[in-house]
């Protein structure tokens, strides 16, 4: 991927001082460093999707730049497919997953459970130190308990682990905002729920759900957050720029928006470069992406994890 021209800074409300547009970034703190996308790796670890297919989803990614690699647990055969598909290929590449949930024997969201959940995540993606792991979307309290913190800091200790985030939103976003050692926070950020905006600091942030789960393009039925997503998307008038194209308007919003790392979740090559080449073209013109804020703003759309 190409670097991209500098322009007009579209978006000085944010609490963040200024918005990279680099096509490479400095994860926040962190002190990693990644092309601005990222491949979201939910949907390829679905098991009706072709093994070998896959596979070369994950090589097509890398050779089109990406560097960060999203994935958790709950995403089916995901983390197991980049554990084999990045075996070997693994200079310049991050990953990040994520605990709390499914560990057999284990309660969900006790300190064992996530302790456990490390080392069983370390063995599936085939690596000793996983780069970044979340907490997957837990709730407030949660986030406070000792014993879910001391093993997220013990595994880091331990060298198992280089970095601790939160993924989620609304409240226990904040909450875990609160907690210092997260480096790393993972938010949803689009169009339609750009809540994450305020409060955003010097961690390293990666935008989910960047595309809206493409609510533009889907008919019912769909997921109660999903059919939330298009109802917001039929409810406000978009720009003709946006309705003409609304995935590629959504990244270049997204990924020149906030987010150091916009992760864009598909199983398909196709859309895998559809994203390249939008972010290749850069932000939006400035006053198209302070009239896209206005648009959120205006509807006070609350976040949705
Ligand atoms: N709580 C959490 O921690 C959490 C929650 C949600 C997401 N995430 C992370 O964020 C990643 C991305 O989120 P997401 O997958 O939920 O949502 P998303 O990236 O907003 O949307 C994914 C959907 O968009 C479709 N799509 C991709 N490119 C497209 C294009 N050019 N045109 C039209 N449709 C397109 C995909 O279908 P195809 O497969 O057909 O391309 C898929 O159905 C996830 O994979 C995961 O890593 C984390």
């Amino acid at each position: 991927m190409a670097k991209t021209e500098d322009a007009a800074d579209p978006h000085d409300e944010s609490s963040r001082p200024v918005v990279d547009r680099s096509i490479r970034r400095p994860l926040g703190s962190t002190g990693l460093v990644a092309n601005v996308l990222g491949l979201g790796a939910g949907p390829l670890g679905d098991a009706r999707h072709d093994e070998h297919a896959m596979t070369r989803l994950i090589h097509e990614a890398l050779d089109l730049g990406v560097e960060l690699f999203d994935t958790a647990p709950s995403y089916g055969l995901s983390e197991d497919r980049l554990g084999r598909a990045l075996a070997g290929r693994r200079e310049r590449v991050i990953v990040s997953t994520k605990v709390g949930y499914g560990v057999p024997g284990e309660a969900d969201w006790t300190g064992r459970c996530i302790e456990r959940g490390i080392d069983l995540a370390r063995e599936r993606l085939r690596v000793d130190v996983i780069d970044v792991v979340h907490l997957h979307s837990c709730d407030s309290q949660t986030l406070r308990r000792a014993d879910v913190r001391d093993a997220l800091l013990s595994a880091r200790e331990a060298g198992k682990v280089r970095h601790l985030g939160y993924s989620g939103d609304g409240e226990p976003l904040a909450e875990a905002r609160r907690w210092s050692e997260l480096s790393v926070v993972q938010t949803s950020f689009n169009l339609v729920d750009q809540h994450a905006r305020d409060g955003a600091d010097n961690r390293a942030w990666l935008g989910k759900r960047t595309l809206m789960n493409a609510a533009f393009a889907r008919e019912a039925p769909l997921s109660p957050d999903v059919a939330e997503y298009r109802r917001r998307w039929c409810e406000a008038d978009w720009p003709d720029e946006v309705r003409r194209d609304p995935a590629r308007a959504a990244l270049r919003f997204a990924a020149f928006g906030g987010p150091d790392v916009v992760l864009v979740g598909t199983a398909r090559v196709e859309n895998l470069r559809v994203a390249v080449a939008a972010i290749e073209e850069g932000p939006l013109p400035a006053e198209l992406h302070v009239a896209l804020v206005e648009i959120a703003t205006r509807h006070a759309w609350p976040g949705l994890v």
